[in-house]
């Protein structure tokens, strides 16, 4: 019987540099994709996959993410007085919806390094790595769709997309094969961070959403720093191979790259084309524009 995956490890403690300046004093994982800061589509991602308790891994200058999860007085008093029900219910809302605990990195040292932070909140258990700029637009929640392979396969699974050409340099890539029985799973037997086009070992690229196993803290715990100087997770979980079964898995639903300027763009304007409350409108201006 594997254990429940409870608890999820949200890496957030990196500059955002790609998103500068916009990113000089507002963290990347508030910036608003239509009218809710990215990092709120992860967590309601998790909450709708069973996942119980919300752990962030902060840095300096991140501490809007803290009052964003959290009661604002002044704020909920004032729509109390102007009987704004329905916008004190939605401001509300974000500061209950979950179990949220924060941990501070002290220094970016890499995702590795960001997710060896989570040990002591984590402990012995099964656990969900999301990185909030990566936003999935899902039919079934992304990381639930992890877990549900996390529990068949007992082993750790991360979420793969496949990409054609030279963009794969810019992903982690998995090196193996795809599973006999369901060819979304891919069965890993290496994995190498960012490599050149030609030495790709395969289409599948890493994206922000694993599930992994506890023993991937101690492994990091000695991972040398890596590409671009960081402590890779990718470099642990490398580690954790040669000790444990780790799939790719190729989900269902498709992903935007909200840290990267174009990527934003792109979740905006898909994300605002399927929101009820203006999708019409927001199509015929489109149509309007002189492209
Ligand atoms: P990125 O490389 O996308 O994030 O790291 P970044 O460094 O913030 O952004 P750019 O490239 O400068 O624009 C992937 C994830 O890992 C986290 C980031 O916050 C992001 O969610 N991270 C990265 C950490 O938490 N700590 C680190 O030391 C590095």
């Amino acid at each position: 019987m594997t254990q429940r995956v409870r608890k999820a490890v949200f890496p957030a403690g990196g500059l955002g540099t790609r998103f500068l300046p916009a990113t000089k004093v507002v963290p990347k994982e508030m910036l608003p994709l239509v009218d809710k800061p990215i990092i709120q589509y992860g967590v309601e991602e998790c909450l709708a996959s069973g996942i119980e308790h919300i752990i962030f891994i902060t840095g300096r200058g991140k501490s809007a993410m803290e009052d964003h999860f959290d009661f604002s007085f002044e704020l909920d008093a004032n729509l109390e007085r102007r009987g704004k029900k329905e916008l004190l219910e939605l401001s509300r809302r974000v500061a209950t919806m979950a179990r949220v605990s924060y941990v501070r990195q002290k220094e970016p040292l890499g995702l590795g390094h960001a997710v060896l932070c989570a040990k002591d909140l984590v402990g012995d258990e099964p656990f969900a790595v999301l990185l909030p700029d990566d936003v999935v637009d899902a039919p079934r929640p992304c990381i639930g769709q992890l877990i549900d392979v996390f529990n068949q396969r007992n082993g750790s699974v991360l979420a793969t997309m496949t990409i054609e050409g030279p963009a794969i340099s810019a992903y982690g890539v998995l090196a193996g094969s795809a599973d006999a029985q369901n060819p979304r799973i891919y069965n890993c037997t290496g994995m190498v961070e960012k490599p050149k086009f030609e030495d790709a070992p395969s289409t599948q690229a890493i994206v922000g959403r694993y599930v992994l196993t506890p023993r991937v803290f101690e492994l990091l715990e000695t991972t040398k720093p890596g590409a671009g100087n960081e402590i890779q997770l990718t470099d642990g979980i490398l580690a954790l191979l040669a000790q444990e079964k780790v799939f790719g898995y190729t989900f269902e639903g498709k992903r935007y790259d909200a840290g990267d300027k174009f990527g934003m763009l792109q979740a905006t304007v898909e994300f605002a084309l399927k929101r009820e409350e203006f999708s019409e409108k927001f199509r015929d201006y489109l149509k309007s524009l002189p492209l």
